[in-house]
């Protein structure tokens, strides 16, 4: 057997001491012999440090407001972003539209499809009843209260074999037109009447004169509700009530 050193031995047991976290002395030379008291036994593995709960620090009011506060969801927010675009466009339509698709022509093209088509032609063509387009139906009634009047009372309140119009035209009640005035309301007889003129014969005066009725309806001057009974109503009458609104003007 190899003697081992003295010094060695004493180096081997202070690195061994030192691993095992021992201060020891590295004397060197004729120090004290090395404690063997110091076995080098590792550590028992100690119990895990006990966690400590450190309490959060203090928040202040408002950033605890501002976390519990409900958060915009994601929809709600691209709706948001939308919502500009939407504004101008709702902007725009009230601009363009200042007053709505309605009035008596928008009225009288509405009874005209549902009521006159059928006979008339869809343009006023003529089918089972005579054209109205292209000044035919302003040949027939220079006035639209001479035609308002034909629309009321039809053929059986003139009378088959009578004249109806202007004489000129030379027309000649054959039967067959129904009688209009207690099915529309003065506002559809009005409307269909000036639809026919101003829109399927291209008549500007009856134009004008829907736009001066409307603006009365607007204004609240006139009001079209009601019938016109077929019994007692006349072209002068008429007459009179399309005066009103362009103070004879048209
Ligand atoms: C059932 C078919 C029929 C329907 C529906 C009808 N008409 Fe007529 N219409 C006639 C006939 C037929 C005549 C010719 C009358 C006659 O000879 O007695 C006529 C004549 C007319 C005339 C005179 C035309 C001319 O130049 O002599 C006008 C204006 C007119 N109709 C307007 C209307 C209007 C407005 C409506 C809808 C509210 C309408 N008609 C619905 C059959 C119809």
């Amino acid at each position: 057997m190899t003697e081992i050193p003295e010094h060695l031995l004493k180096r081997a047991q202070a690195a061994k001491a030192k691993a095992a976290g021992e201060e020891v002395d590295t004397g060197t030379g004729d120090a004290a012999p090395a404690t063997p008291s110091a076995p080098a036994v590792p550590a028992a593995p100690s119990a895990p440090a006990p966690v400590v709960e450190t309490a959060p620090a203090p928040v202040a009011p408002y950033v605890a407001a501002a976390h519990a506060r409900r958060k915009i969801p994601w929809w709600a927010a691209s709706t948001l972003l939308l919502l500009p675009i939407w504004a101008i466009a709702y902007v725009g339509t009230l601009e363009r539209q200042e007053r709505p698709a309605t009035g008596v022509l928008a009225t009288g093209s509405h009874v005209y499809e549902a009521r006159c088509a059928s006979c008339h032609g869809a343009t006023g063509g003529g089918g089972s009843g005579y054209a109205l387009a292209n000044g035919e139906v302003l040949a027939t009634f220079p006035t639209a209260a001479a035609q308002i009047q034909w629309v009321v009372i039809g053929s059986d309140g003139v009378g088959l074999g009578n004249q109806y119009g202007d004489p000129a035209r030379g027309r000649i009640v054959e039967g067959g037109m129904p009688a209009w005035g207690d099915v529309l309301t003065v506002e559809e007889l009005i409307g269909v009447v000036l639809h026919e003129r101003a829109r399927l014969s291209g008549s500007t005066d009856d134009a004008d004169l829907a736009k001066a009725i409307d603006d009365a309806v607007y204004g609240g001057e006139l009001d079209l509700q009601g019938h016109l009974d077929p019994a007692t109503v006349t072209v002068d009458g008429i007459q009179e009530l399309l005066d009103s609104v362009t103070d004879g003007g048209l």
